[in-house]
């Protein structure tokens, strides 16, 4: 069935494909009843409910950050039966982003191009949003077994990297009463720049100074880490070490690739794309890579999500194998459709 919806949704360009695609699942959900029945479709059956960083998930798929940036669509995703959604990446300042075309399909590679660059409401629209789901939509649609809200954080463009930590620590004081755990993102590679706060001393800054913050509040809430699988080894082993002395919650691991090896789609065509990060199946075995990595180097102290390639139950076994508790999709989404949150659940081990 979603192969028929598909091939005409892949009709479209796929920035609209995506906006078409949620207003329609928007206005499917717009009462109890059609609710009720996608929630019995869509549900996961058989599911292995995960408590990490004092988090309880329903189950362990969750939505990637990028997809429901605005946190417009909560509603809707919980229907269909992800874990958790990671809303943003959301900065301080609302952003337009890049000029379109800024997203590519590369049907023959199970892949997608994007330079999107952090287009957004910006936080202070976003938490007002947060707050309206937490008090007036959420008690009525999914009390029982909450959906988990993640607010992955960025900087706006025109912010030096010397500032950034001001971006980070604003988002982060906005978001922390609607949010149940945070990702600092540094690792996307459309907002020019932004990937050299991975180095020790820039991350050093802004994750210190967000875990004292955390600190000090009433409840503090678990902060991760989104890095790039593009890292050499040497700078993941510096990631580990500071993730473990600053005793954050975990990594995600990973955003999208810059590389473009061993695409099927010819190069004349991927060059034409031009800039962005790759995601999807090509990402996948660099991604389940740097998961065993960290993981092995680690013993397992830092709780892992994986983010890369994942379309299928047995694409998540091997992360659940690398070492990951939770994995997230978006590049899948978009290929296997709106099942597959019940798909992944159904077989995965954990
Ligand atoms: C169109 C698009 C927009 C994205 N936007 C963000 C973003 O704003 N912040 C972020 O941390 N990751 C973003 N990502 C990366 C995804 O969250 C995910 O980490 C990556 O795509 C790898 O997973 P996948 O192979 O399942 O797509 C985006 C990905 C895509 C395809």
């Amino acid at each position: 069935m979603y192969k028929v919806i598909r091939k005409i949704l892949f009709l479209l360009p796929p920035e609209e494909a995506h906006y078409v695609s949620l207003f329609l699942l928007q206005l499917i959900c717009s009462t109890p009843f059609t609710r009720k029945l996608l929630r019995n479709f869509f549900e996961p059956v058989k599911v292995s409910p995960i408590t990490i960083a004092g988090i309880h998930f329903r189950n362990p798929v969750g939505l990637a950050a990028g997809f429901d940036k605005n946190a417009l669509h909560l509603r809707e995703l919980s229907c269909l039966g992800f874990g958790h959604v990671e809303i943003g990446t959301v900065t301080p300042q609302p952003q337009r982003g890049n000029e379109r075309p800024r997203l590519f399909r590369l049907p023959a590679d199970n892949a997608l191009i994007n330079r999107m660059g952090f287009n957004n409401d910006g936080v202070v629209t976003i938490a007002k949003r947060l707050k309206y789901w937490r008090e007036e939509v959420q008690p009525y649609v999914d009390l029982e077994k909450p959906l988990i809200i993640g607010g992955n954080i960025g900087k706006n463009k025109s912010t030096s990297n010397e500032e950034a930590w001001r971006d980070y620590e604003f988002c982060f004081e906005r978001l922390h009463p609607w949010v149940d755990y945070f990702v600092v993102n540094v690792s996307s590679p459309n907002t020019p720049g932004l990937r050299a706060l991975q180095d020790r001393s820039f991350l050093e800054k802004i994750l210190t100074g967000l875990q004292k913050k955390n600190q000090e509040m009433k409840n503090p809430k678990p902060i991760f880490l989104k890095i790039a699988p593009d890292l050499e080894w040497i700078q993941v082993d510096e990631v580990i070490e500071l993730v473990l002395a600053i005793g954050l919650d975990g990594l995600v691991v990973s955003n999208t690739t810059i590389r473009r090896d061993a695409l099927l789609t010819p190069p004349n065509t991927v060059s034409r794309m031009g800039a962005g990060g790759l995601s999807g199946a090509p990402l996948k075995e660099r991604n389940t890579s740097l998961l065993a990595y960290i993981h092995k180097k680690t013993n397992g102290k830092i709780p892992l999500i994986a983010s890369g390639g994942i379309f299928t139950a047995t694409d998540a076994t091997e992360k659940f194998k690398a070492g990951a508790s939770l994995v997230q999709v978006w590049t899948g989404f978009v290929y296997e459709g709106p099942a597959i949150a019940k798909n992944i659940s159904a077989a995965s081990p954990v």
